[in-house]
């Protein structure tokens, strides 16, 4: 019997190897982590237990039936973060460069089976060459089985990728359809084609990093919902947005224990919308000074900054905060701040996460990009991600809320459940003084009086008391009792209960 342990012991050792300690060298001469290092960081001490340790590969081409490694490139099972489960793989590049193959595929199949059926999230640690070349179709069955799982599982468990090596072809669509793609600076790269292809095809020279590095996902193409400087760092971020998470939609978040008074009163608030309407002041600010000890994690941090996107607690619970930054662009709505904005409105409401939103925002951006680009489509998005969702949504107007975005940003008319302003909001049609050049045209010439005039509009309705005569505003606040006002009214709605029409699937302008 010592013997036969024995020997289960020389078989997981071989397996733990993967490709072999030359090509675990080239790993970390790369800077990267192993694929079971990377496990080791992203889970809780001893917690991983592993799955098809000695699946491999069934390919007879090109020699590969000479090439058979225990795991086949993927390491995969679940664990613990913080004592909470999740299902994991880890592609090893060590082995075929954690090319997919068609038992690589139905290792990760497995896990996302038992993941969906157990309610857990998934995490995959992506570094993959895309295809197993040798295999041919069966590669890319094994491809779409996931891709297929992907989308059975969206909006049931939260499914997180981290991109920690090249991903090229196939290896970009199944973390395409996950929740969360965190990326790792200088190693990892996404593309549908690569550079080489790319020059073959359309003549273009491009580097790796500026057609998918992790800056150009998470600045430029949204791919990417944070970059990080290296393997442990971004295993520790997701660790850290993993624990704002509920395990699936049939669950609420986590409740952490906080030792931030929920009556924190934040006297500082009460001067931070200055006395200039066209000033702007960081909205970021608000949202530390709201959320538990301060912690903010945003999503989205380096695209379309002139909306922040963030997960905070208030009160020992995640809250989605949507908030316009009046530092950039004045905080306008445009394309890439509604795609962004509508997304994480639906994550937060596929899994039951309150929103909060704070609002500050003249308009949607005027101009032709934005026309043509389909603002009207894309804003679309965002008015239409507010309105189905059925979370608890409360809404804070700190200063400007114009026009339509005055609609978009959780209004009460889209069903925001609790609206409160600041003494210092206004809630318009547009700014003062364009609206008076509009309506009292005939003066167009008289600077004196157009001045009367926009004194008189600014008057009637740069204040939230119109909006509240109305009862479209449920209460002015004091800035300085914000925190406080804003927790009592999610404790209130924690309750709530809203019933939806019967219908196959709404039909979002995508
Ligand atoms: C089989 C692969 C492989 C693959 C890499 N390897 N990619 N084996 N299938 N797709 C092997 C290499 O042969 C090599 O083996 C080892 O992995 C390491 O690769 P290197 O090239 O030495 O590493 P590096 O220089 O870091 O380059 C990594 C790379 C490159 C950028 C990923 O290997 C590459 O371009 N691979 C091919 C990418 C690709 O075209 N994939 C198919 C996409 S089509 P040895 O034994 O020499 O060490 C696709 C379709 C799916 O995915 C569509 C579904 C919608």
């Amino acid at each position: 019997m010592l013997d036969i342990i024995q020997q289960l012991e020389d078989r997981r050792s071989e397996a733990r190897l993967g490709g072999g300690e030359t090509r675990i060298a080239a790993q970390h001469g790369k800077g990267k982590l192993t694929a079971r290092e990377r496990l080791d960081a992203l889970l809780d001490t001893g917690s991983f237990e592993e799955y098809d340790t000695f699946k491999t590969h069934r390919c007879t081409d090109f020699g590969m039936e000479t090439q058979r490694i225990p795991g086949d490139g993927v390491v995969t099972g679940w664990g613990t973060i913080e004592g909470r489960p999740v299902y994991v793989f880890s592609q090893d590049f060590t082995v075929f460069g954690g090319s997919l193959s068609e038992t690589h595929a139905e290792k990760i199949c497995k896990i996302m089976d038992l993941a969906v059926q157990n309610g857990v999230p998934l995490i995959g640690l992506n570094d993959s060459g895309g295809a197993r070349i040798q295999e041919g179709v069966a590669s890319l069955g094994g491809y779409a089985e996931v891709f297929w799982r992907n989308v059975q599982a969206s909006g049931v468990i939260p499914q997180i990728s981290v991109i920690m090596g090249p991903c090229a072809g196939g290896a970009v669509y199944s973390p395409a359809m996950t929740d969360f793609v965190y990326m790792v600076r200088d190693t990892s790269y996404m593309f549908v084609t690569g550079p080489d292809v790319v020059k073959t095809v359309t003549g273009e020279v491009v580097t790796a990093e500026e057609l998918g590095g992790a800056g150009t996902h998470s600045k430029k193409s949204s791919v990417a919902d944070g970059a990080f400087e290296n393997d442990v760092e971004a295993l520790a971020e997701m660790r850290r947005l993993f624990a704002f998470l509920p395990l699936s939609s049939r669950e609420t978040p986590p409740v952490y224990e906080t030792f931030d008074d929920p009556a924190r009163i934040e006297p500082s608030l009460d001067t931070l919308v200055p006395n200039n309407p066209n000033k702007p002041y960081d909205m970021g600010e608000l949202i530390e000074k709201l959320a538990d000890e301060g912690d903010v994690l945003e999503i989205q941090k380096d695209f379309a900054p002139n909306i922040v996107t963030a997960f905070v607690r208030l009160n020992g619970s995640s809250v989605g905060v949507v908030a316009n930054q009046p530092m950039v662009l004045a905080g306008c709505l445009d394309i890439d701040a509604a795609r962004k904005a509508a997304r994480f409105v639906r994550f937060c409401d596929a899994f039951n996460i309150p929103i909060l939103t704070l609002v500050d925002v003249p308009g949607f951006l005027p101009g032709v990009s934005q026309e043509l680009g389909g603002i009207i489509k894309h804003g679309a998005k965002l008015l239409f991600a507010y309105a189905e969702a059925t979370v608890p949504k409360v809404t804070v107007i700190t200063r400007k809320a114009y026009g339509g975005a005055y609609d978009v940003m959780a209004s009460k008319h889209i069903r925001a459940d609790v609206n409160y302003a600041w003494p210092s909001a206004q809630i318009a049609v547009m700014g003062a003084k364009g609206a008076s050049e509009i309506i009292h045209r005939k003066d167009a010439g008289d600077a004196d009086r157009l001045a009367q005039h926009t004194k008189e509009y600014e008057d009637r309705f740069t204040n939230p008391f119109i909006a509240a005569q109305r009862g479209f505003i449920d209460e002015v606040i004091m800035p300085h009792s914000t925190r406080r006002r804003i927790i009592r009214a999610f404790e209130m709605l924690k309750t709530k209960s809203v019933a939806t029409p019967r219908r196959k699937h709404d039909n979002i302008p995508l």
